[in-house]
């Protein structure tokens, strides 16, 4: 049987054998960036990837950006151009939101632990409160008050289903991500009594899935869940947030997502919403699927040696500037993401190779036993699918290196 192989990763031109992105060498880039290790993201891409979801997706859908896969301000701020809404898990990605410029009623703030001193800069800038407990309602409530300021509210909903074959799953079970659904009838009551403004609903259940199925039957197990709940409702709503989950391919053996068959059912879902909540619109919630593809991390290889038969390509960049792509961000079994040395991505030479970092640590693996050109001191190994959840979500610090730059061309 043959190995699986990685989808193609075409969205990136090669000329004379170099990557390019935004029509420029990585060579070029290399030098603007002071050199390797470095993270490069490409707006150009990002623009087209939003413009194949306008043309894909059904009109009159809202399309938000989580800014946590990518919170780069001059990346939020491209974004901020090309979305109707902003997602913002903490008072820092708020800031970094309502910098862009964005309506902040249009940016909305979710997450399981918000602190009184965030929900008060939130509630202050008008942002909407995605409220994930009957606690964090009160605390709301009281802060509003104190403020003289009335805080939109949606409520995020804990599910009873969960997204199938999800990378990760925030919604189903017991979870600490919103109020399970059996309880928001209940927590819809008390909410009329106080001084909120109720917008609707946060159903939020998982990430980085690849299965069109998957994605269509939470969708449709969402909104019919959204249905019940808003015969509770204080008052008709207006934002119903049913999540998102498209993912991109990361590992062997795994394609991207196809559009289409998940458009033709929101289409008739949401002919079907308009009919039943006329006031309320649907919104789906991305972040990697929007970014992920537009970036990638980019280390220098300084050494290289043979040990007891096996090659090993030593770069100065890794398990700290890059934890998913090391395998240590969620993974069970260590898989490889796409990799391959940027200035000679066909090579002359290929041979199989282990790509580590500089890090004293056996976790410090880029590309384990992975087919390409044979790298010397001074080539480029570029990791494709890096623009989402690579510089933000790494171990910067670790072992003191310098942390890589980051640019946007
Ligand atoms: C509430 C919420 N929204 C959006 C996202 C973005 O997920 P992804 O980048 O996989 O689209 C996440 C991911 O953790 C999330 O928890």
């Amino acid at each position: 049987m043959k190995s699986p192989k990685h989808a193609p990763m075409n969205q990136f031109p090669v000329i004379e054998d170099c990557l390019q992105v935004g029509s420029r060498a990585i060579t070029d880039i290399a030098m603007e960036a002071g050199g390797a290790p470095f993270y490069v993201y490409d707006r150009q891409l990002m623009t087209k990837r939003m413009a194949e979801m306008r043309s894909s997706l059904p009109n009159g859908l809202i399309i938000k950006y989580a800014i946590k896969a990518n919170p780069m301000p001059a990346v939020v701020q491209h974004m901020s151009t090309l979305v109707d809404g902003l997602d913002v898990a903490s008072a820092g990605e708020l800031r970094v939101a309502l910098d862009s410029g964005f309506d902040p009623i249009n940016i909305s703030f979710a997450g399981p632990g918000k602190m009184d001193w965030e929900l008060k800069q939130a509630i202050a800038a008008g942002a909407t409160l995605n409220l994930e407990s009957e606690n964090e309602m009160e605390r709301a409530a009281l802060i509003g008050d104190q403020l003289g300021v009335q805080p939109h509210v949606a409520v995020r909903v804990n599910p009873e289903f969960e997204l199938k074959s999800s990378g990760v799953k925030m919604g189903g079970g017991p979870k600490a991500f919103g109020v399970d659904s059996e309880r928001v009838p209940a927590m819809l009551q008390r909410l009329g009594e106080l001084n909120l403004d109720f917008r609707g609903f946060h159903i939020y259940c998982g990430s980085q899935n690849l299965s069109e199925e998957s994605i269509i039957d939470a969708q449709n197990k969402t909104i019919d869940l959204g249905y019940r709940l808003a015969e509770h409702a204080p008052q008709p709503i207006t934002t119903f947030n049913i999540g998102g989950g498209f993912g991109i391919p990361l590992f062997p053996g795994e394609n991207r997502l196809e559009l289409e068959p998940i458009a033709e059912n929101l289409e008739i879902r949401m002919r079907e919403t308009a009919d039943r909540l006329p006031t309320a619109k649907i919104a789906i919630e991305l972040g990697r699927y929007l970014v992920g593809e537009a970036g990638l991390y980019v280390c220098e290889v300084v050494d290289r040696k043979i040990s007891r038969g096996e090659v090993f390509i030593i770069t100065n960049g890794g398990l700290h500037q890059h934890l998913a792509a090391s395998g240590n961000f969620g993974q069970v079994l260590r898989k490889n993401f796409p990799v391959v040395v940027a200035n000679r991505v066909v090579g002359q030479e290929r041979e199989v190779a282990n790509v580590v970092g500089p890090l004293c640590t056996p976790l410090d693996i880029l590309a384990a036993q992975m087919e390409l050109t044979a790298a010397h001191p001074g080539d480029l190994i570029a990791v494709y699918q890096s623009g989402a959840y690579g510089y933000s979500t790494s171990p910067i610090a670790f072992l003191g290196h310098p942390p890589p730059a980051q640019i946007l061309v």
